[in-house]
């Protein structure tokens, strides 16, 4: 049997961006994040892979090769934070901020996969007018490596989510990598995506009330046995009477002149549009709301809207929960990139 090509991740979080890459063929390896919570949700959703809780400031290749075993490795992707580059001329300089980005590069530099991919938020291609972009490229290149970049919407990709992430795609052997056509037109809508879920808390593991109504609630589900991560939040009296007053698709602006100031921002009070994609999932700030319950989506929903399957269950406080699931990228997206990837390999 041929084996299938081997993936390690980086800064993996809970493991959306690697859950694509087992579901399109590839054996995850290793995930590496110092966040616990993650980890455990990590482990136990990518069953043949080890989780490792580790410090990617201080822990090198070499360490983390001696610890695990793991000498040659197919790909290596990973999203690395990369908030505040500081630049010099037209280089991004070693300083503390960038060591994360940096630790990215020696890992690459370490095990010179056949692929890497790193992904980071989209406006990543634009800092210092492009200049952190280009440095990104060169010095991938130096490790002989052709580099593409690509700003990609989830909702192109089959996720009902409007979600903007940068992707760099790095080979070798100067075969440039082709980023994946848009694999749909009619994009998923919130509804599509979350309305067979109930607007009161569930007991984890508890069976579908309903049938899928929809093909991607159908595909959603997948094998899994009941419903998890299900648990409402309960809003205050005042919360819960004010956004009553926001419609499908509405946000403050709907709300009368007095009440609109209640919450000190401009996303504050924004319902998902039953119609529509759902505007990008964050890591629970508590100011999106169902386009139709008087609550902010559980965290089953938001995972749903991220694409994540009913049988990958998130682990930890329902605080870490909501995190876990708003710093991944969108697995379906991911299975259609790593695809692609494969091609390469
Ligand atoms: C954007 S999230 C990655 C999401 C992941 N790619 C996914 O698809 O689920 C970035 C991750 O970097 C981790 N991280 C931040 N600083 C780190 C460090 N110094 N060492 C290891 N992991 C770190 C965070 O805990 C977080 O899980």
């Amino acid at each position: 049997m041929k084996s299938k090509p081997t993936v390690i991740d980086l800064f993996c979080g809970c493991g959306g961006l690697s859950y694509g890459f087992i579901e399109a063929g590839f054996e995850v390896l290793l995930g590496i994040d110092h966040w616990k919570d993650a980890i455990s949700t990590f482990e136990s959703t990518h069953k043949n892979a080890k989780g490792i809780v580790a410090n990617l400031f201080t822990e090198t290749p070499k360490d983390i090769s001696k610890l695990t075993g793991i000498k040659d490795i197919d790909v290596i992707i990973g999203g690395p934070p990369c908030q505040g580059f500081s630049i010099a001329g037209k280089r991004i300089i070693d300083d503390e901020r960038n060591q994360l980005y940096k630790s990215f590069v020696s890992f690459v530099k370490y095990y010179q996969p056949k692929v890497f991919l790193m992904e980071n938020v989209p406006n990543i291609v634009s800092m210092g007018k492009g200049i952190v972009k280009d440095s990104i490229i060169k010095d991938f290149e130096k490790l002989g490596y052709t580099v593409v970049y690509k700003v990609l919407l989830a909702s192109d990709y089959g996720v009902p989510q409007n979600r903007r992430r940068a992707f760099f795609v790095g080979t070798k052997n100067n075969k440039e990598f082709v980023f994946p056509e848009p694999t749909t037109e009619n994009p998923i809508s919130a509804k599509e995506a979350i309305s067979d879920l109930s607007e009161n808390s569930v007991k984890d593991g508890s069976k579908y009330k309903t049938e899928p109504k929809s093909e991607y609630q159908k595909l959603i589900r997948g094998k899994s046995d009941g419903i998890y991560n299900h648990e409402i939040t309960i809003h205050s009296e005042q919360t819960t009477s004010i956004i009553s007053l926001v419609p499908d698709g509405g946000n403050y602006k709907d709300l009368p002149e007095e009440l609109r100031k209640t919450r000190n921002v401009n996303i504050a009070w924004t319902r998902l549009n039953s119609k529509k994609p759902s505007f990008t999932i964050d890591t629970g700030h508590r100011h999106h709301f169902h386009y139709k319950y008087n609550r902010v989506p559980t965290v089953r929903e938001s995972a749903r809207i991220q694409s994540f399957p009913d049988t990958f269950i998130f682990l930890g406080s329902k605080t870490s929960q909501y995190k876990q699931v708003g710093n991944a990228v969108p697995p379906i997206l991911a299975e259609v990139l790593a695809k692609e990837i494969k091609k390469y390999i």
